[in-house]
């Protein structure tokens, strides 16, 4: 009897994340070097001319490629899921070459109404000088958004779940949708990373990532990812454009990549924690977490996702000073934007249609019950001074 054994094609992504290869080339080094050189020479004409045509494994220039960032492409491409993947200065870098590499004047982009922002004003403003129309859909409907497609449209923009009201969209329907009328699908996947959803394997073509938030994971690094098929990402500008990402970053970004799996599992015990939490706090009137079971979406979230990030926002009935008051006191969080390090955020946004307020927590990797104290305390001040 022999004993079972999982092949190579089947390691689990915990394990992919901490296995590059690439050790024979570089006497066993256990990280992949940096590769801090913007140009590669040769000894020889023949042997440079043969690396400027492409022979495999021969560098000319980092603009254009890098062994260091070659390696974390091919993680990024192996946890997504994709033949192969680009890597950017920036998420947006990434957003604008891959939307980019879809349209040309003439066509109409549809895009839904949540996505991150400056995603949107790339299509709304400096795509609108090439005559690229666009239409903004809320994305929860599946109708609304076969109702704006267009002779011309050539792009549906997605991202799911959105970052602060955590509205999902339905891959696979979508994915469908888009092949049958002849529409490129762009999925912002990074709400979710690669650990708890791949929207590849739903028939997506491109998946984009703001690597520095949750890929990276310590708020030091800018970056972005393409992934897809061969195809689509050799289609990317990406060489004229000049924003790939750089050999450091890259180094920075593959260290947050070996950590991603159990980074997650910890975002998600501390997220799930405090959203239940959150439902039992007076002033509170909504809580919006797609893993909660009161999410409107969370029979799709269970379906399309194998877990849920850190992300949580809630509405309350208080005004927005008095909630910014309330952040003003906490302890634990810092008042920015951004997310996906170890240290936990909060924002808080005006709710004019219902004089409330919408308050958006990142829960970083501090101790949940730690965090819950500290909300507690932070409330209970509200709660007196309300008397
Ligand atoms: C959902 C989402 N996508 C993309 C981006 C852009 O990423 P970057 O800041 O790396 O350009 C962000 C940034 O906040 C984001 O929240």
């Amino acid at each position: 009897m022999t004993l079972q054994s999982s092949s190579r094609d089947s390691l689990k992504k915990s394990t992919e994340a901490v296995h590059e290869e690439h050790d024979a080339k570089h006497y066993g080094a256990v990280k992949m070097p940096i590769y801090q050189n913007s140009l590669f020479t040769y000894s020889s004409y023949k042997q440079f001319i043969s690396a400027m045509g492409g022979q495999p494994d021969t560098y000319i220039y980092s603009r254009v490629n890098n062994p260091t960032v070659n390696v974390l492409e091919q993680m990024l491409a192996k946890l997504e899921g994709g033949e192969q993947a680009r890597c950017f200065t920036s998420g947006m870098a990434a957003i604008s070459t891959a939307i980019l590499s879809t349209v040309k004047t003439g066509d109409h982009v549809i895009c839904i109404d949540h996505a991150y922002s400056p995603a949107k004003h790339f299509l709304n403003s400096y795509l609108k000088r090439f005559e690229i129309e666009n239409t903004f859909v809320s994305g929860t409907s599946i109708t609304d958004i076969e109702l704006a497609i267009r002779e011309n449209t050539s792009l549906l923009y997605m991202e799911t779940p959105t970052s602060y009201f955590h509205e999902l969209q339905d891959l696979q329907a979508c994915a469908s949708l888009a092949k049958r009328a002849g529409i490129i699908t762009i999925v912002d996947n990074t709400w979710a990373t690669p650990m708890f959803q791949n929207p590849l394997k739903y028939g997506i073509d491109m998946v984009v990532h703001s690597t520095t938030k949750y890929i990276s994971g310590h708020s030091d690094a800018l970056g972005g990812a393409v992934i897809g098929s061969k195809e689509m990402i050799q289609k990317l500008e990406y060489t004229s454009l000049g924003s790939i990402m750089t050999p450091q970053i890259a180094d920075l970004t593959m260290r947050g990549v070996r950590t991603l799996p159990v980074r997650m599992k910890t975002h998600q015990d501390t997220a799930n924690k405090l959203a239940h939490f959150l439902q039992s706090v007076p002033h509170v009137r909504t809580v919006y977490y797609p893993g909660l079971p009161s999410h409107p979406q969370h029979e799709l979230a269970l379906r399309q996702m194998q877990g849920f990030s850190s992300l949580v926002s809630f509405e309350t009935d208080l005004s927005i000073d008095l909630m910014q008051e309330w952040a003003d006191s906490l302890r634990l969080f810092r008042i920015g934007v951004s997310w996906g390090g170890y240290e936990s955020l909060v924002t808080v946004l005006s709710m004019p249609e219902s004089s409330g307020s919408l308050v958006r927590l990142y829960l970083g990797l501090e101790d949940p019950e730690d965090i819950i104290s500290d909300l507690t305390t932070a409330f209970n001040k509200l709660i007196l001074r309300d008397r």
